[in-house]
């Protein structure tokens, strides 16, 4: 199984939120990424939302995301939990991804629950509003707001479950996906994180630490994997 992050998708153009480059530089996460600042100023979190999509609208799979998508194919990877709400993983083919905090795809109202495909209303102009007249909120989780039930059984299930983790591209600051690679662990699989950078997961319970982008990296494990038949 893997667990991605922003890190996966830099080499598609797309900044990651921490370190020098990142979205939080220019964004202060308490003012643009919370369930609260939305509520008290949506048009402003609009202004930081639009240039995401923006972002992900010119953006195209990396040799990381097709890499992951060709080892399902051969039956040796079961599925990718992504914190990236990009999409950049069924771009590239693959099937199983649980988007552990939503996507952009859809928009939601929160006075009167109507959904719409953003495409759609984000065309008529930014910030995209319900037909009740209310600011809309794309289907992803903003701090403060809890992982939908379903998103986090089935990624517990899947942590559950996994001989082998891959984690891609992950400072692993944020709970509860951080606790995904420690779920793993303590069911018995060996933990692989794919990371120019050390994290708190290399220093505790990572087996094999490739410290390098995700890119080579994973395309290399493709190539070296690539004659082992996979598991019966
Ligand atoms: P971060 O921006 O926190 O971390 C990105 C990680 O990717 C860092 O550890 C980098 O070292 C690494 N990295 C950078 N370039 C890379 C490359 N080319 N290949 C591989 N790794 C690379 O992003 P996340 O851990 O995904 O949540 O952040 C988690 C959550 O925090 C996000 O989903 C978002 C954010 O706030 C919400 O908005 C709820």
């Amino acid at each position: 199984m893997a667990l991605t992050g922003a890190g996966i998708s830099v080499e598609s153009g797309i900044p990651a939120f921490r370190g020098a480059q990142g979205m939080w530089e220019k964004y202060d996460p308490m003012e643009y990424a919370t369930i609260g600042a939305f509520l008290k100023d949506p048009e402003r979190v609009w202004a930081m939302l639009s240039e995401m999509v923006d972002v992900f609208s010119r953006a195209v799979p990396n040799p990381a995301h097709t890499c992951l998508a060709d080892m399902e194919k051969m039956g040796v990877l079961r599925s990718v939990i992504t914190q990236n709400v990009d999409g950049l993983h069924q771009a590239a083919g693959s099937r199983k991804v649980i988007e552990f905090h939503g996507n952009v795809e859809e928009l939601v109202c929160l006075a009167c629950f109507r959904r719409y495909p953003s495409r759609e209303r984000i065309r008529e102009g930014i910030p995209p509003k319900c037909e009740c007249g209310k600011i809309l909120k794309p289907n992803l989780v903003l701090f403060g707001e809890q992982i939908p039930w379903a998103t986090q059984e089935e990624a517990e299930a899947e942590a559950k479950s996994c001989a082998a983790l891959l984690v891609i591209g992950t400072s692993a600051n944020v709970t509860p996906a951080c606790d995904i690679p420690l779920i793993s662990r303590r069911k018995g699989a060996v933990i692989i994180e794919i990371n120019p950078e050390e994290t708190f997961l290399t220093r505790t319970i990572t087996d094999l630490h490739i410290k390098e982008s995700a890119s080579p990296a994973v395309s290399r494990l493709l190539e070296e994997i690539r004659d082992i038949p996979p598991p019966s």
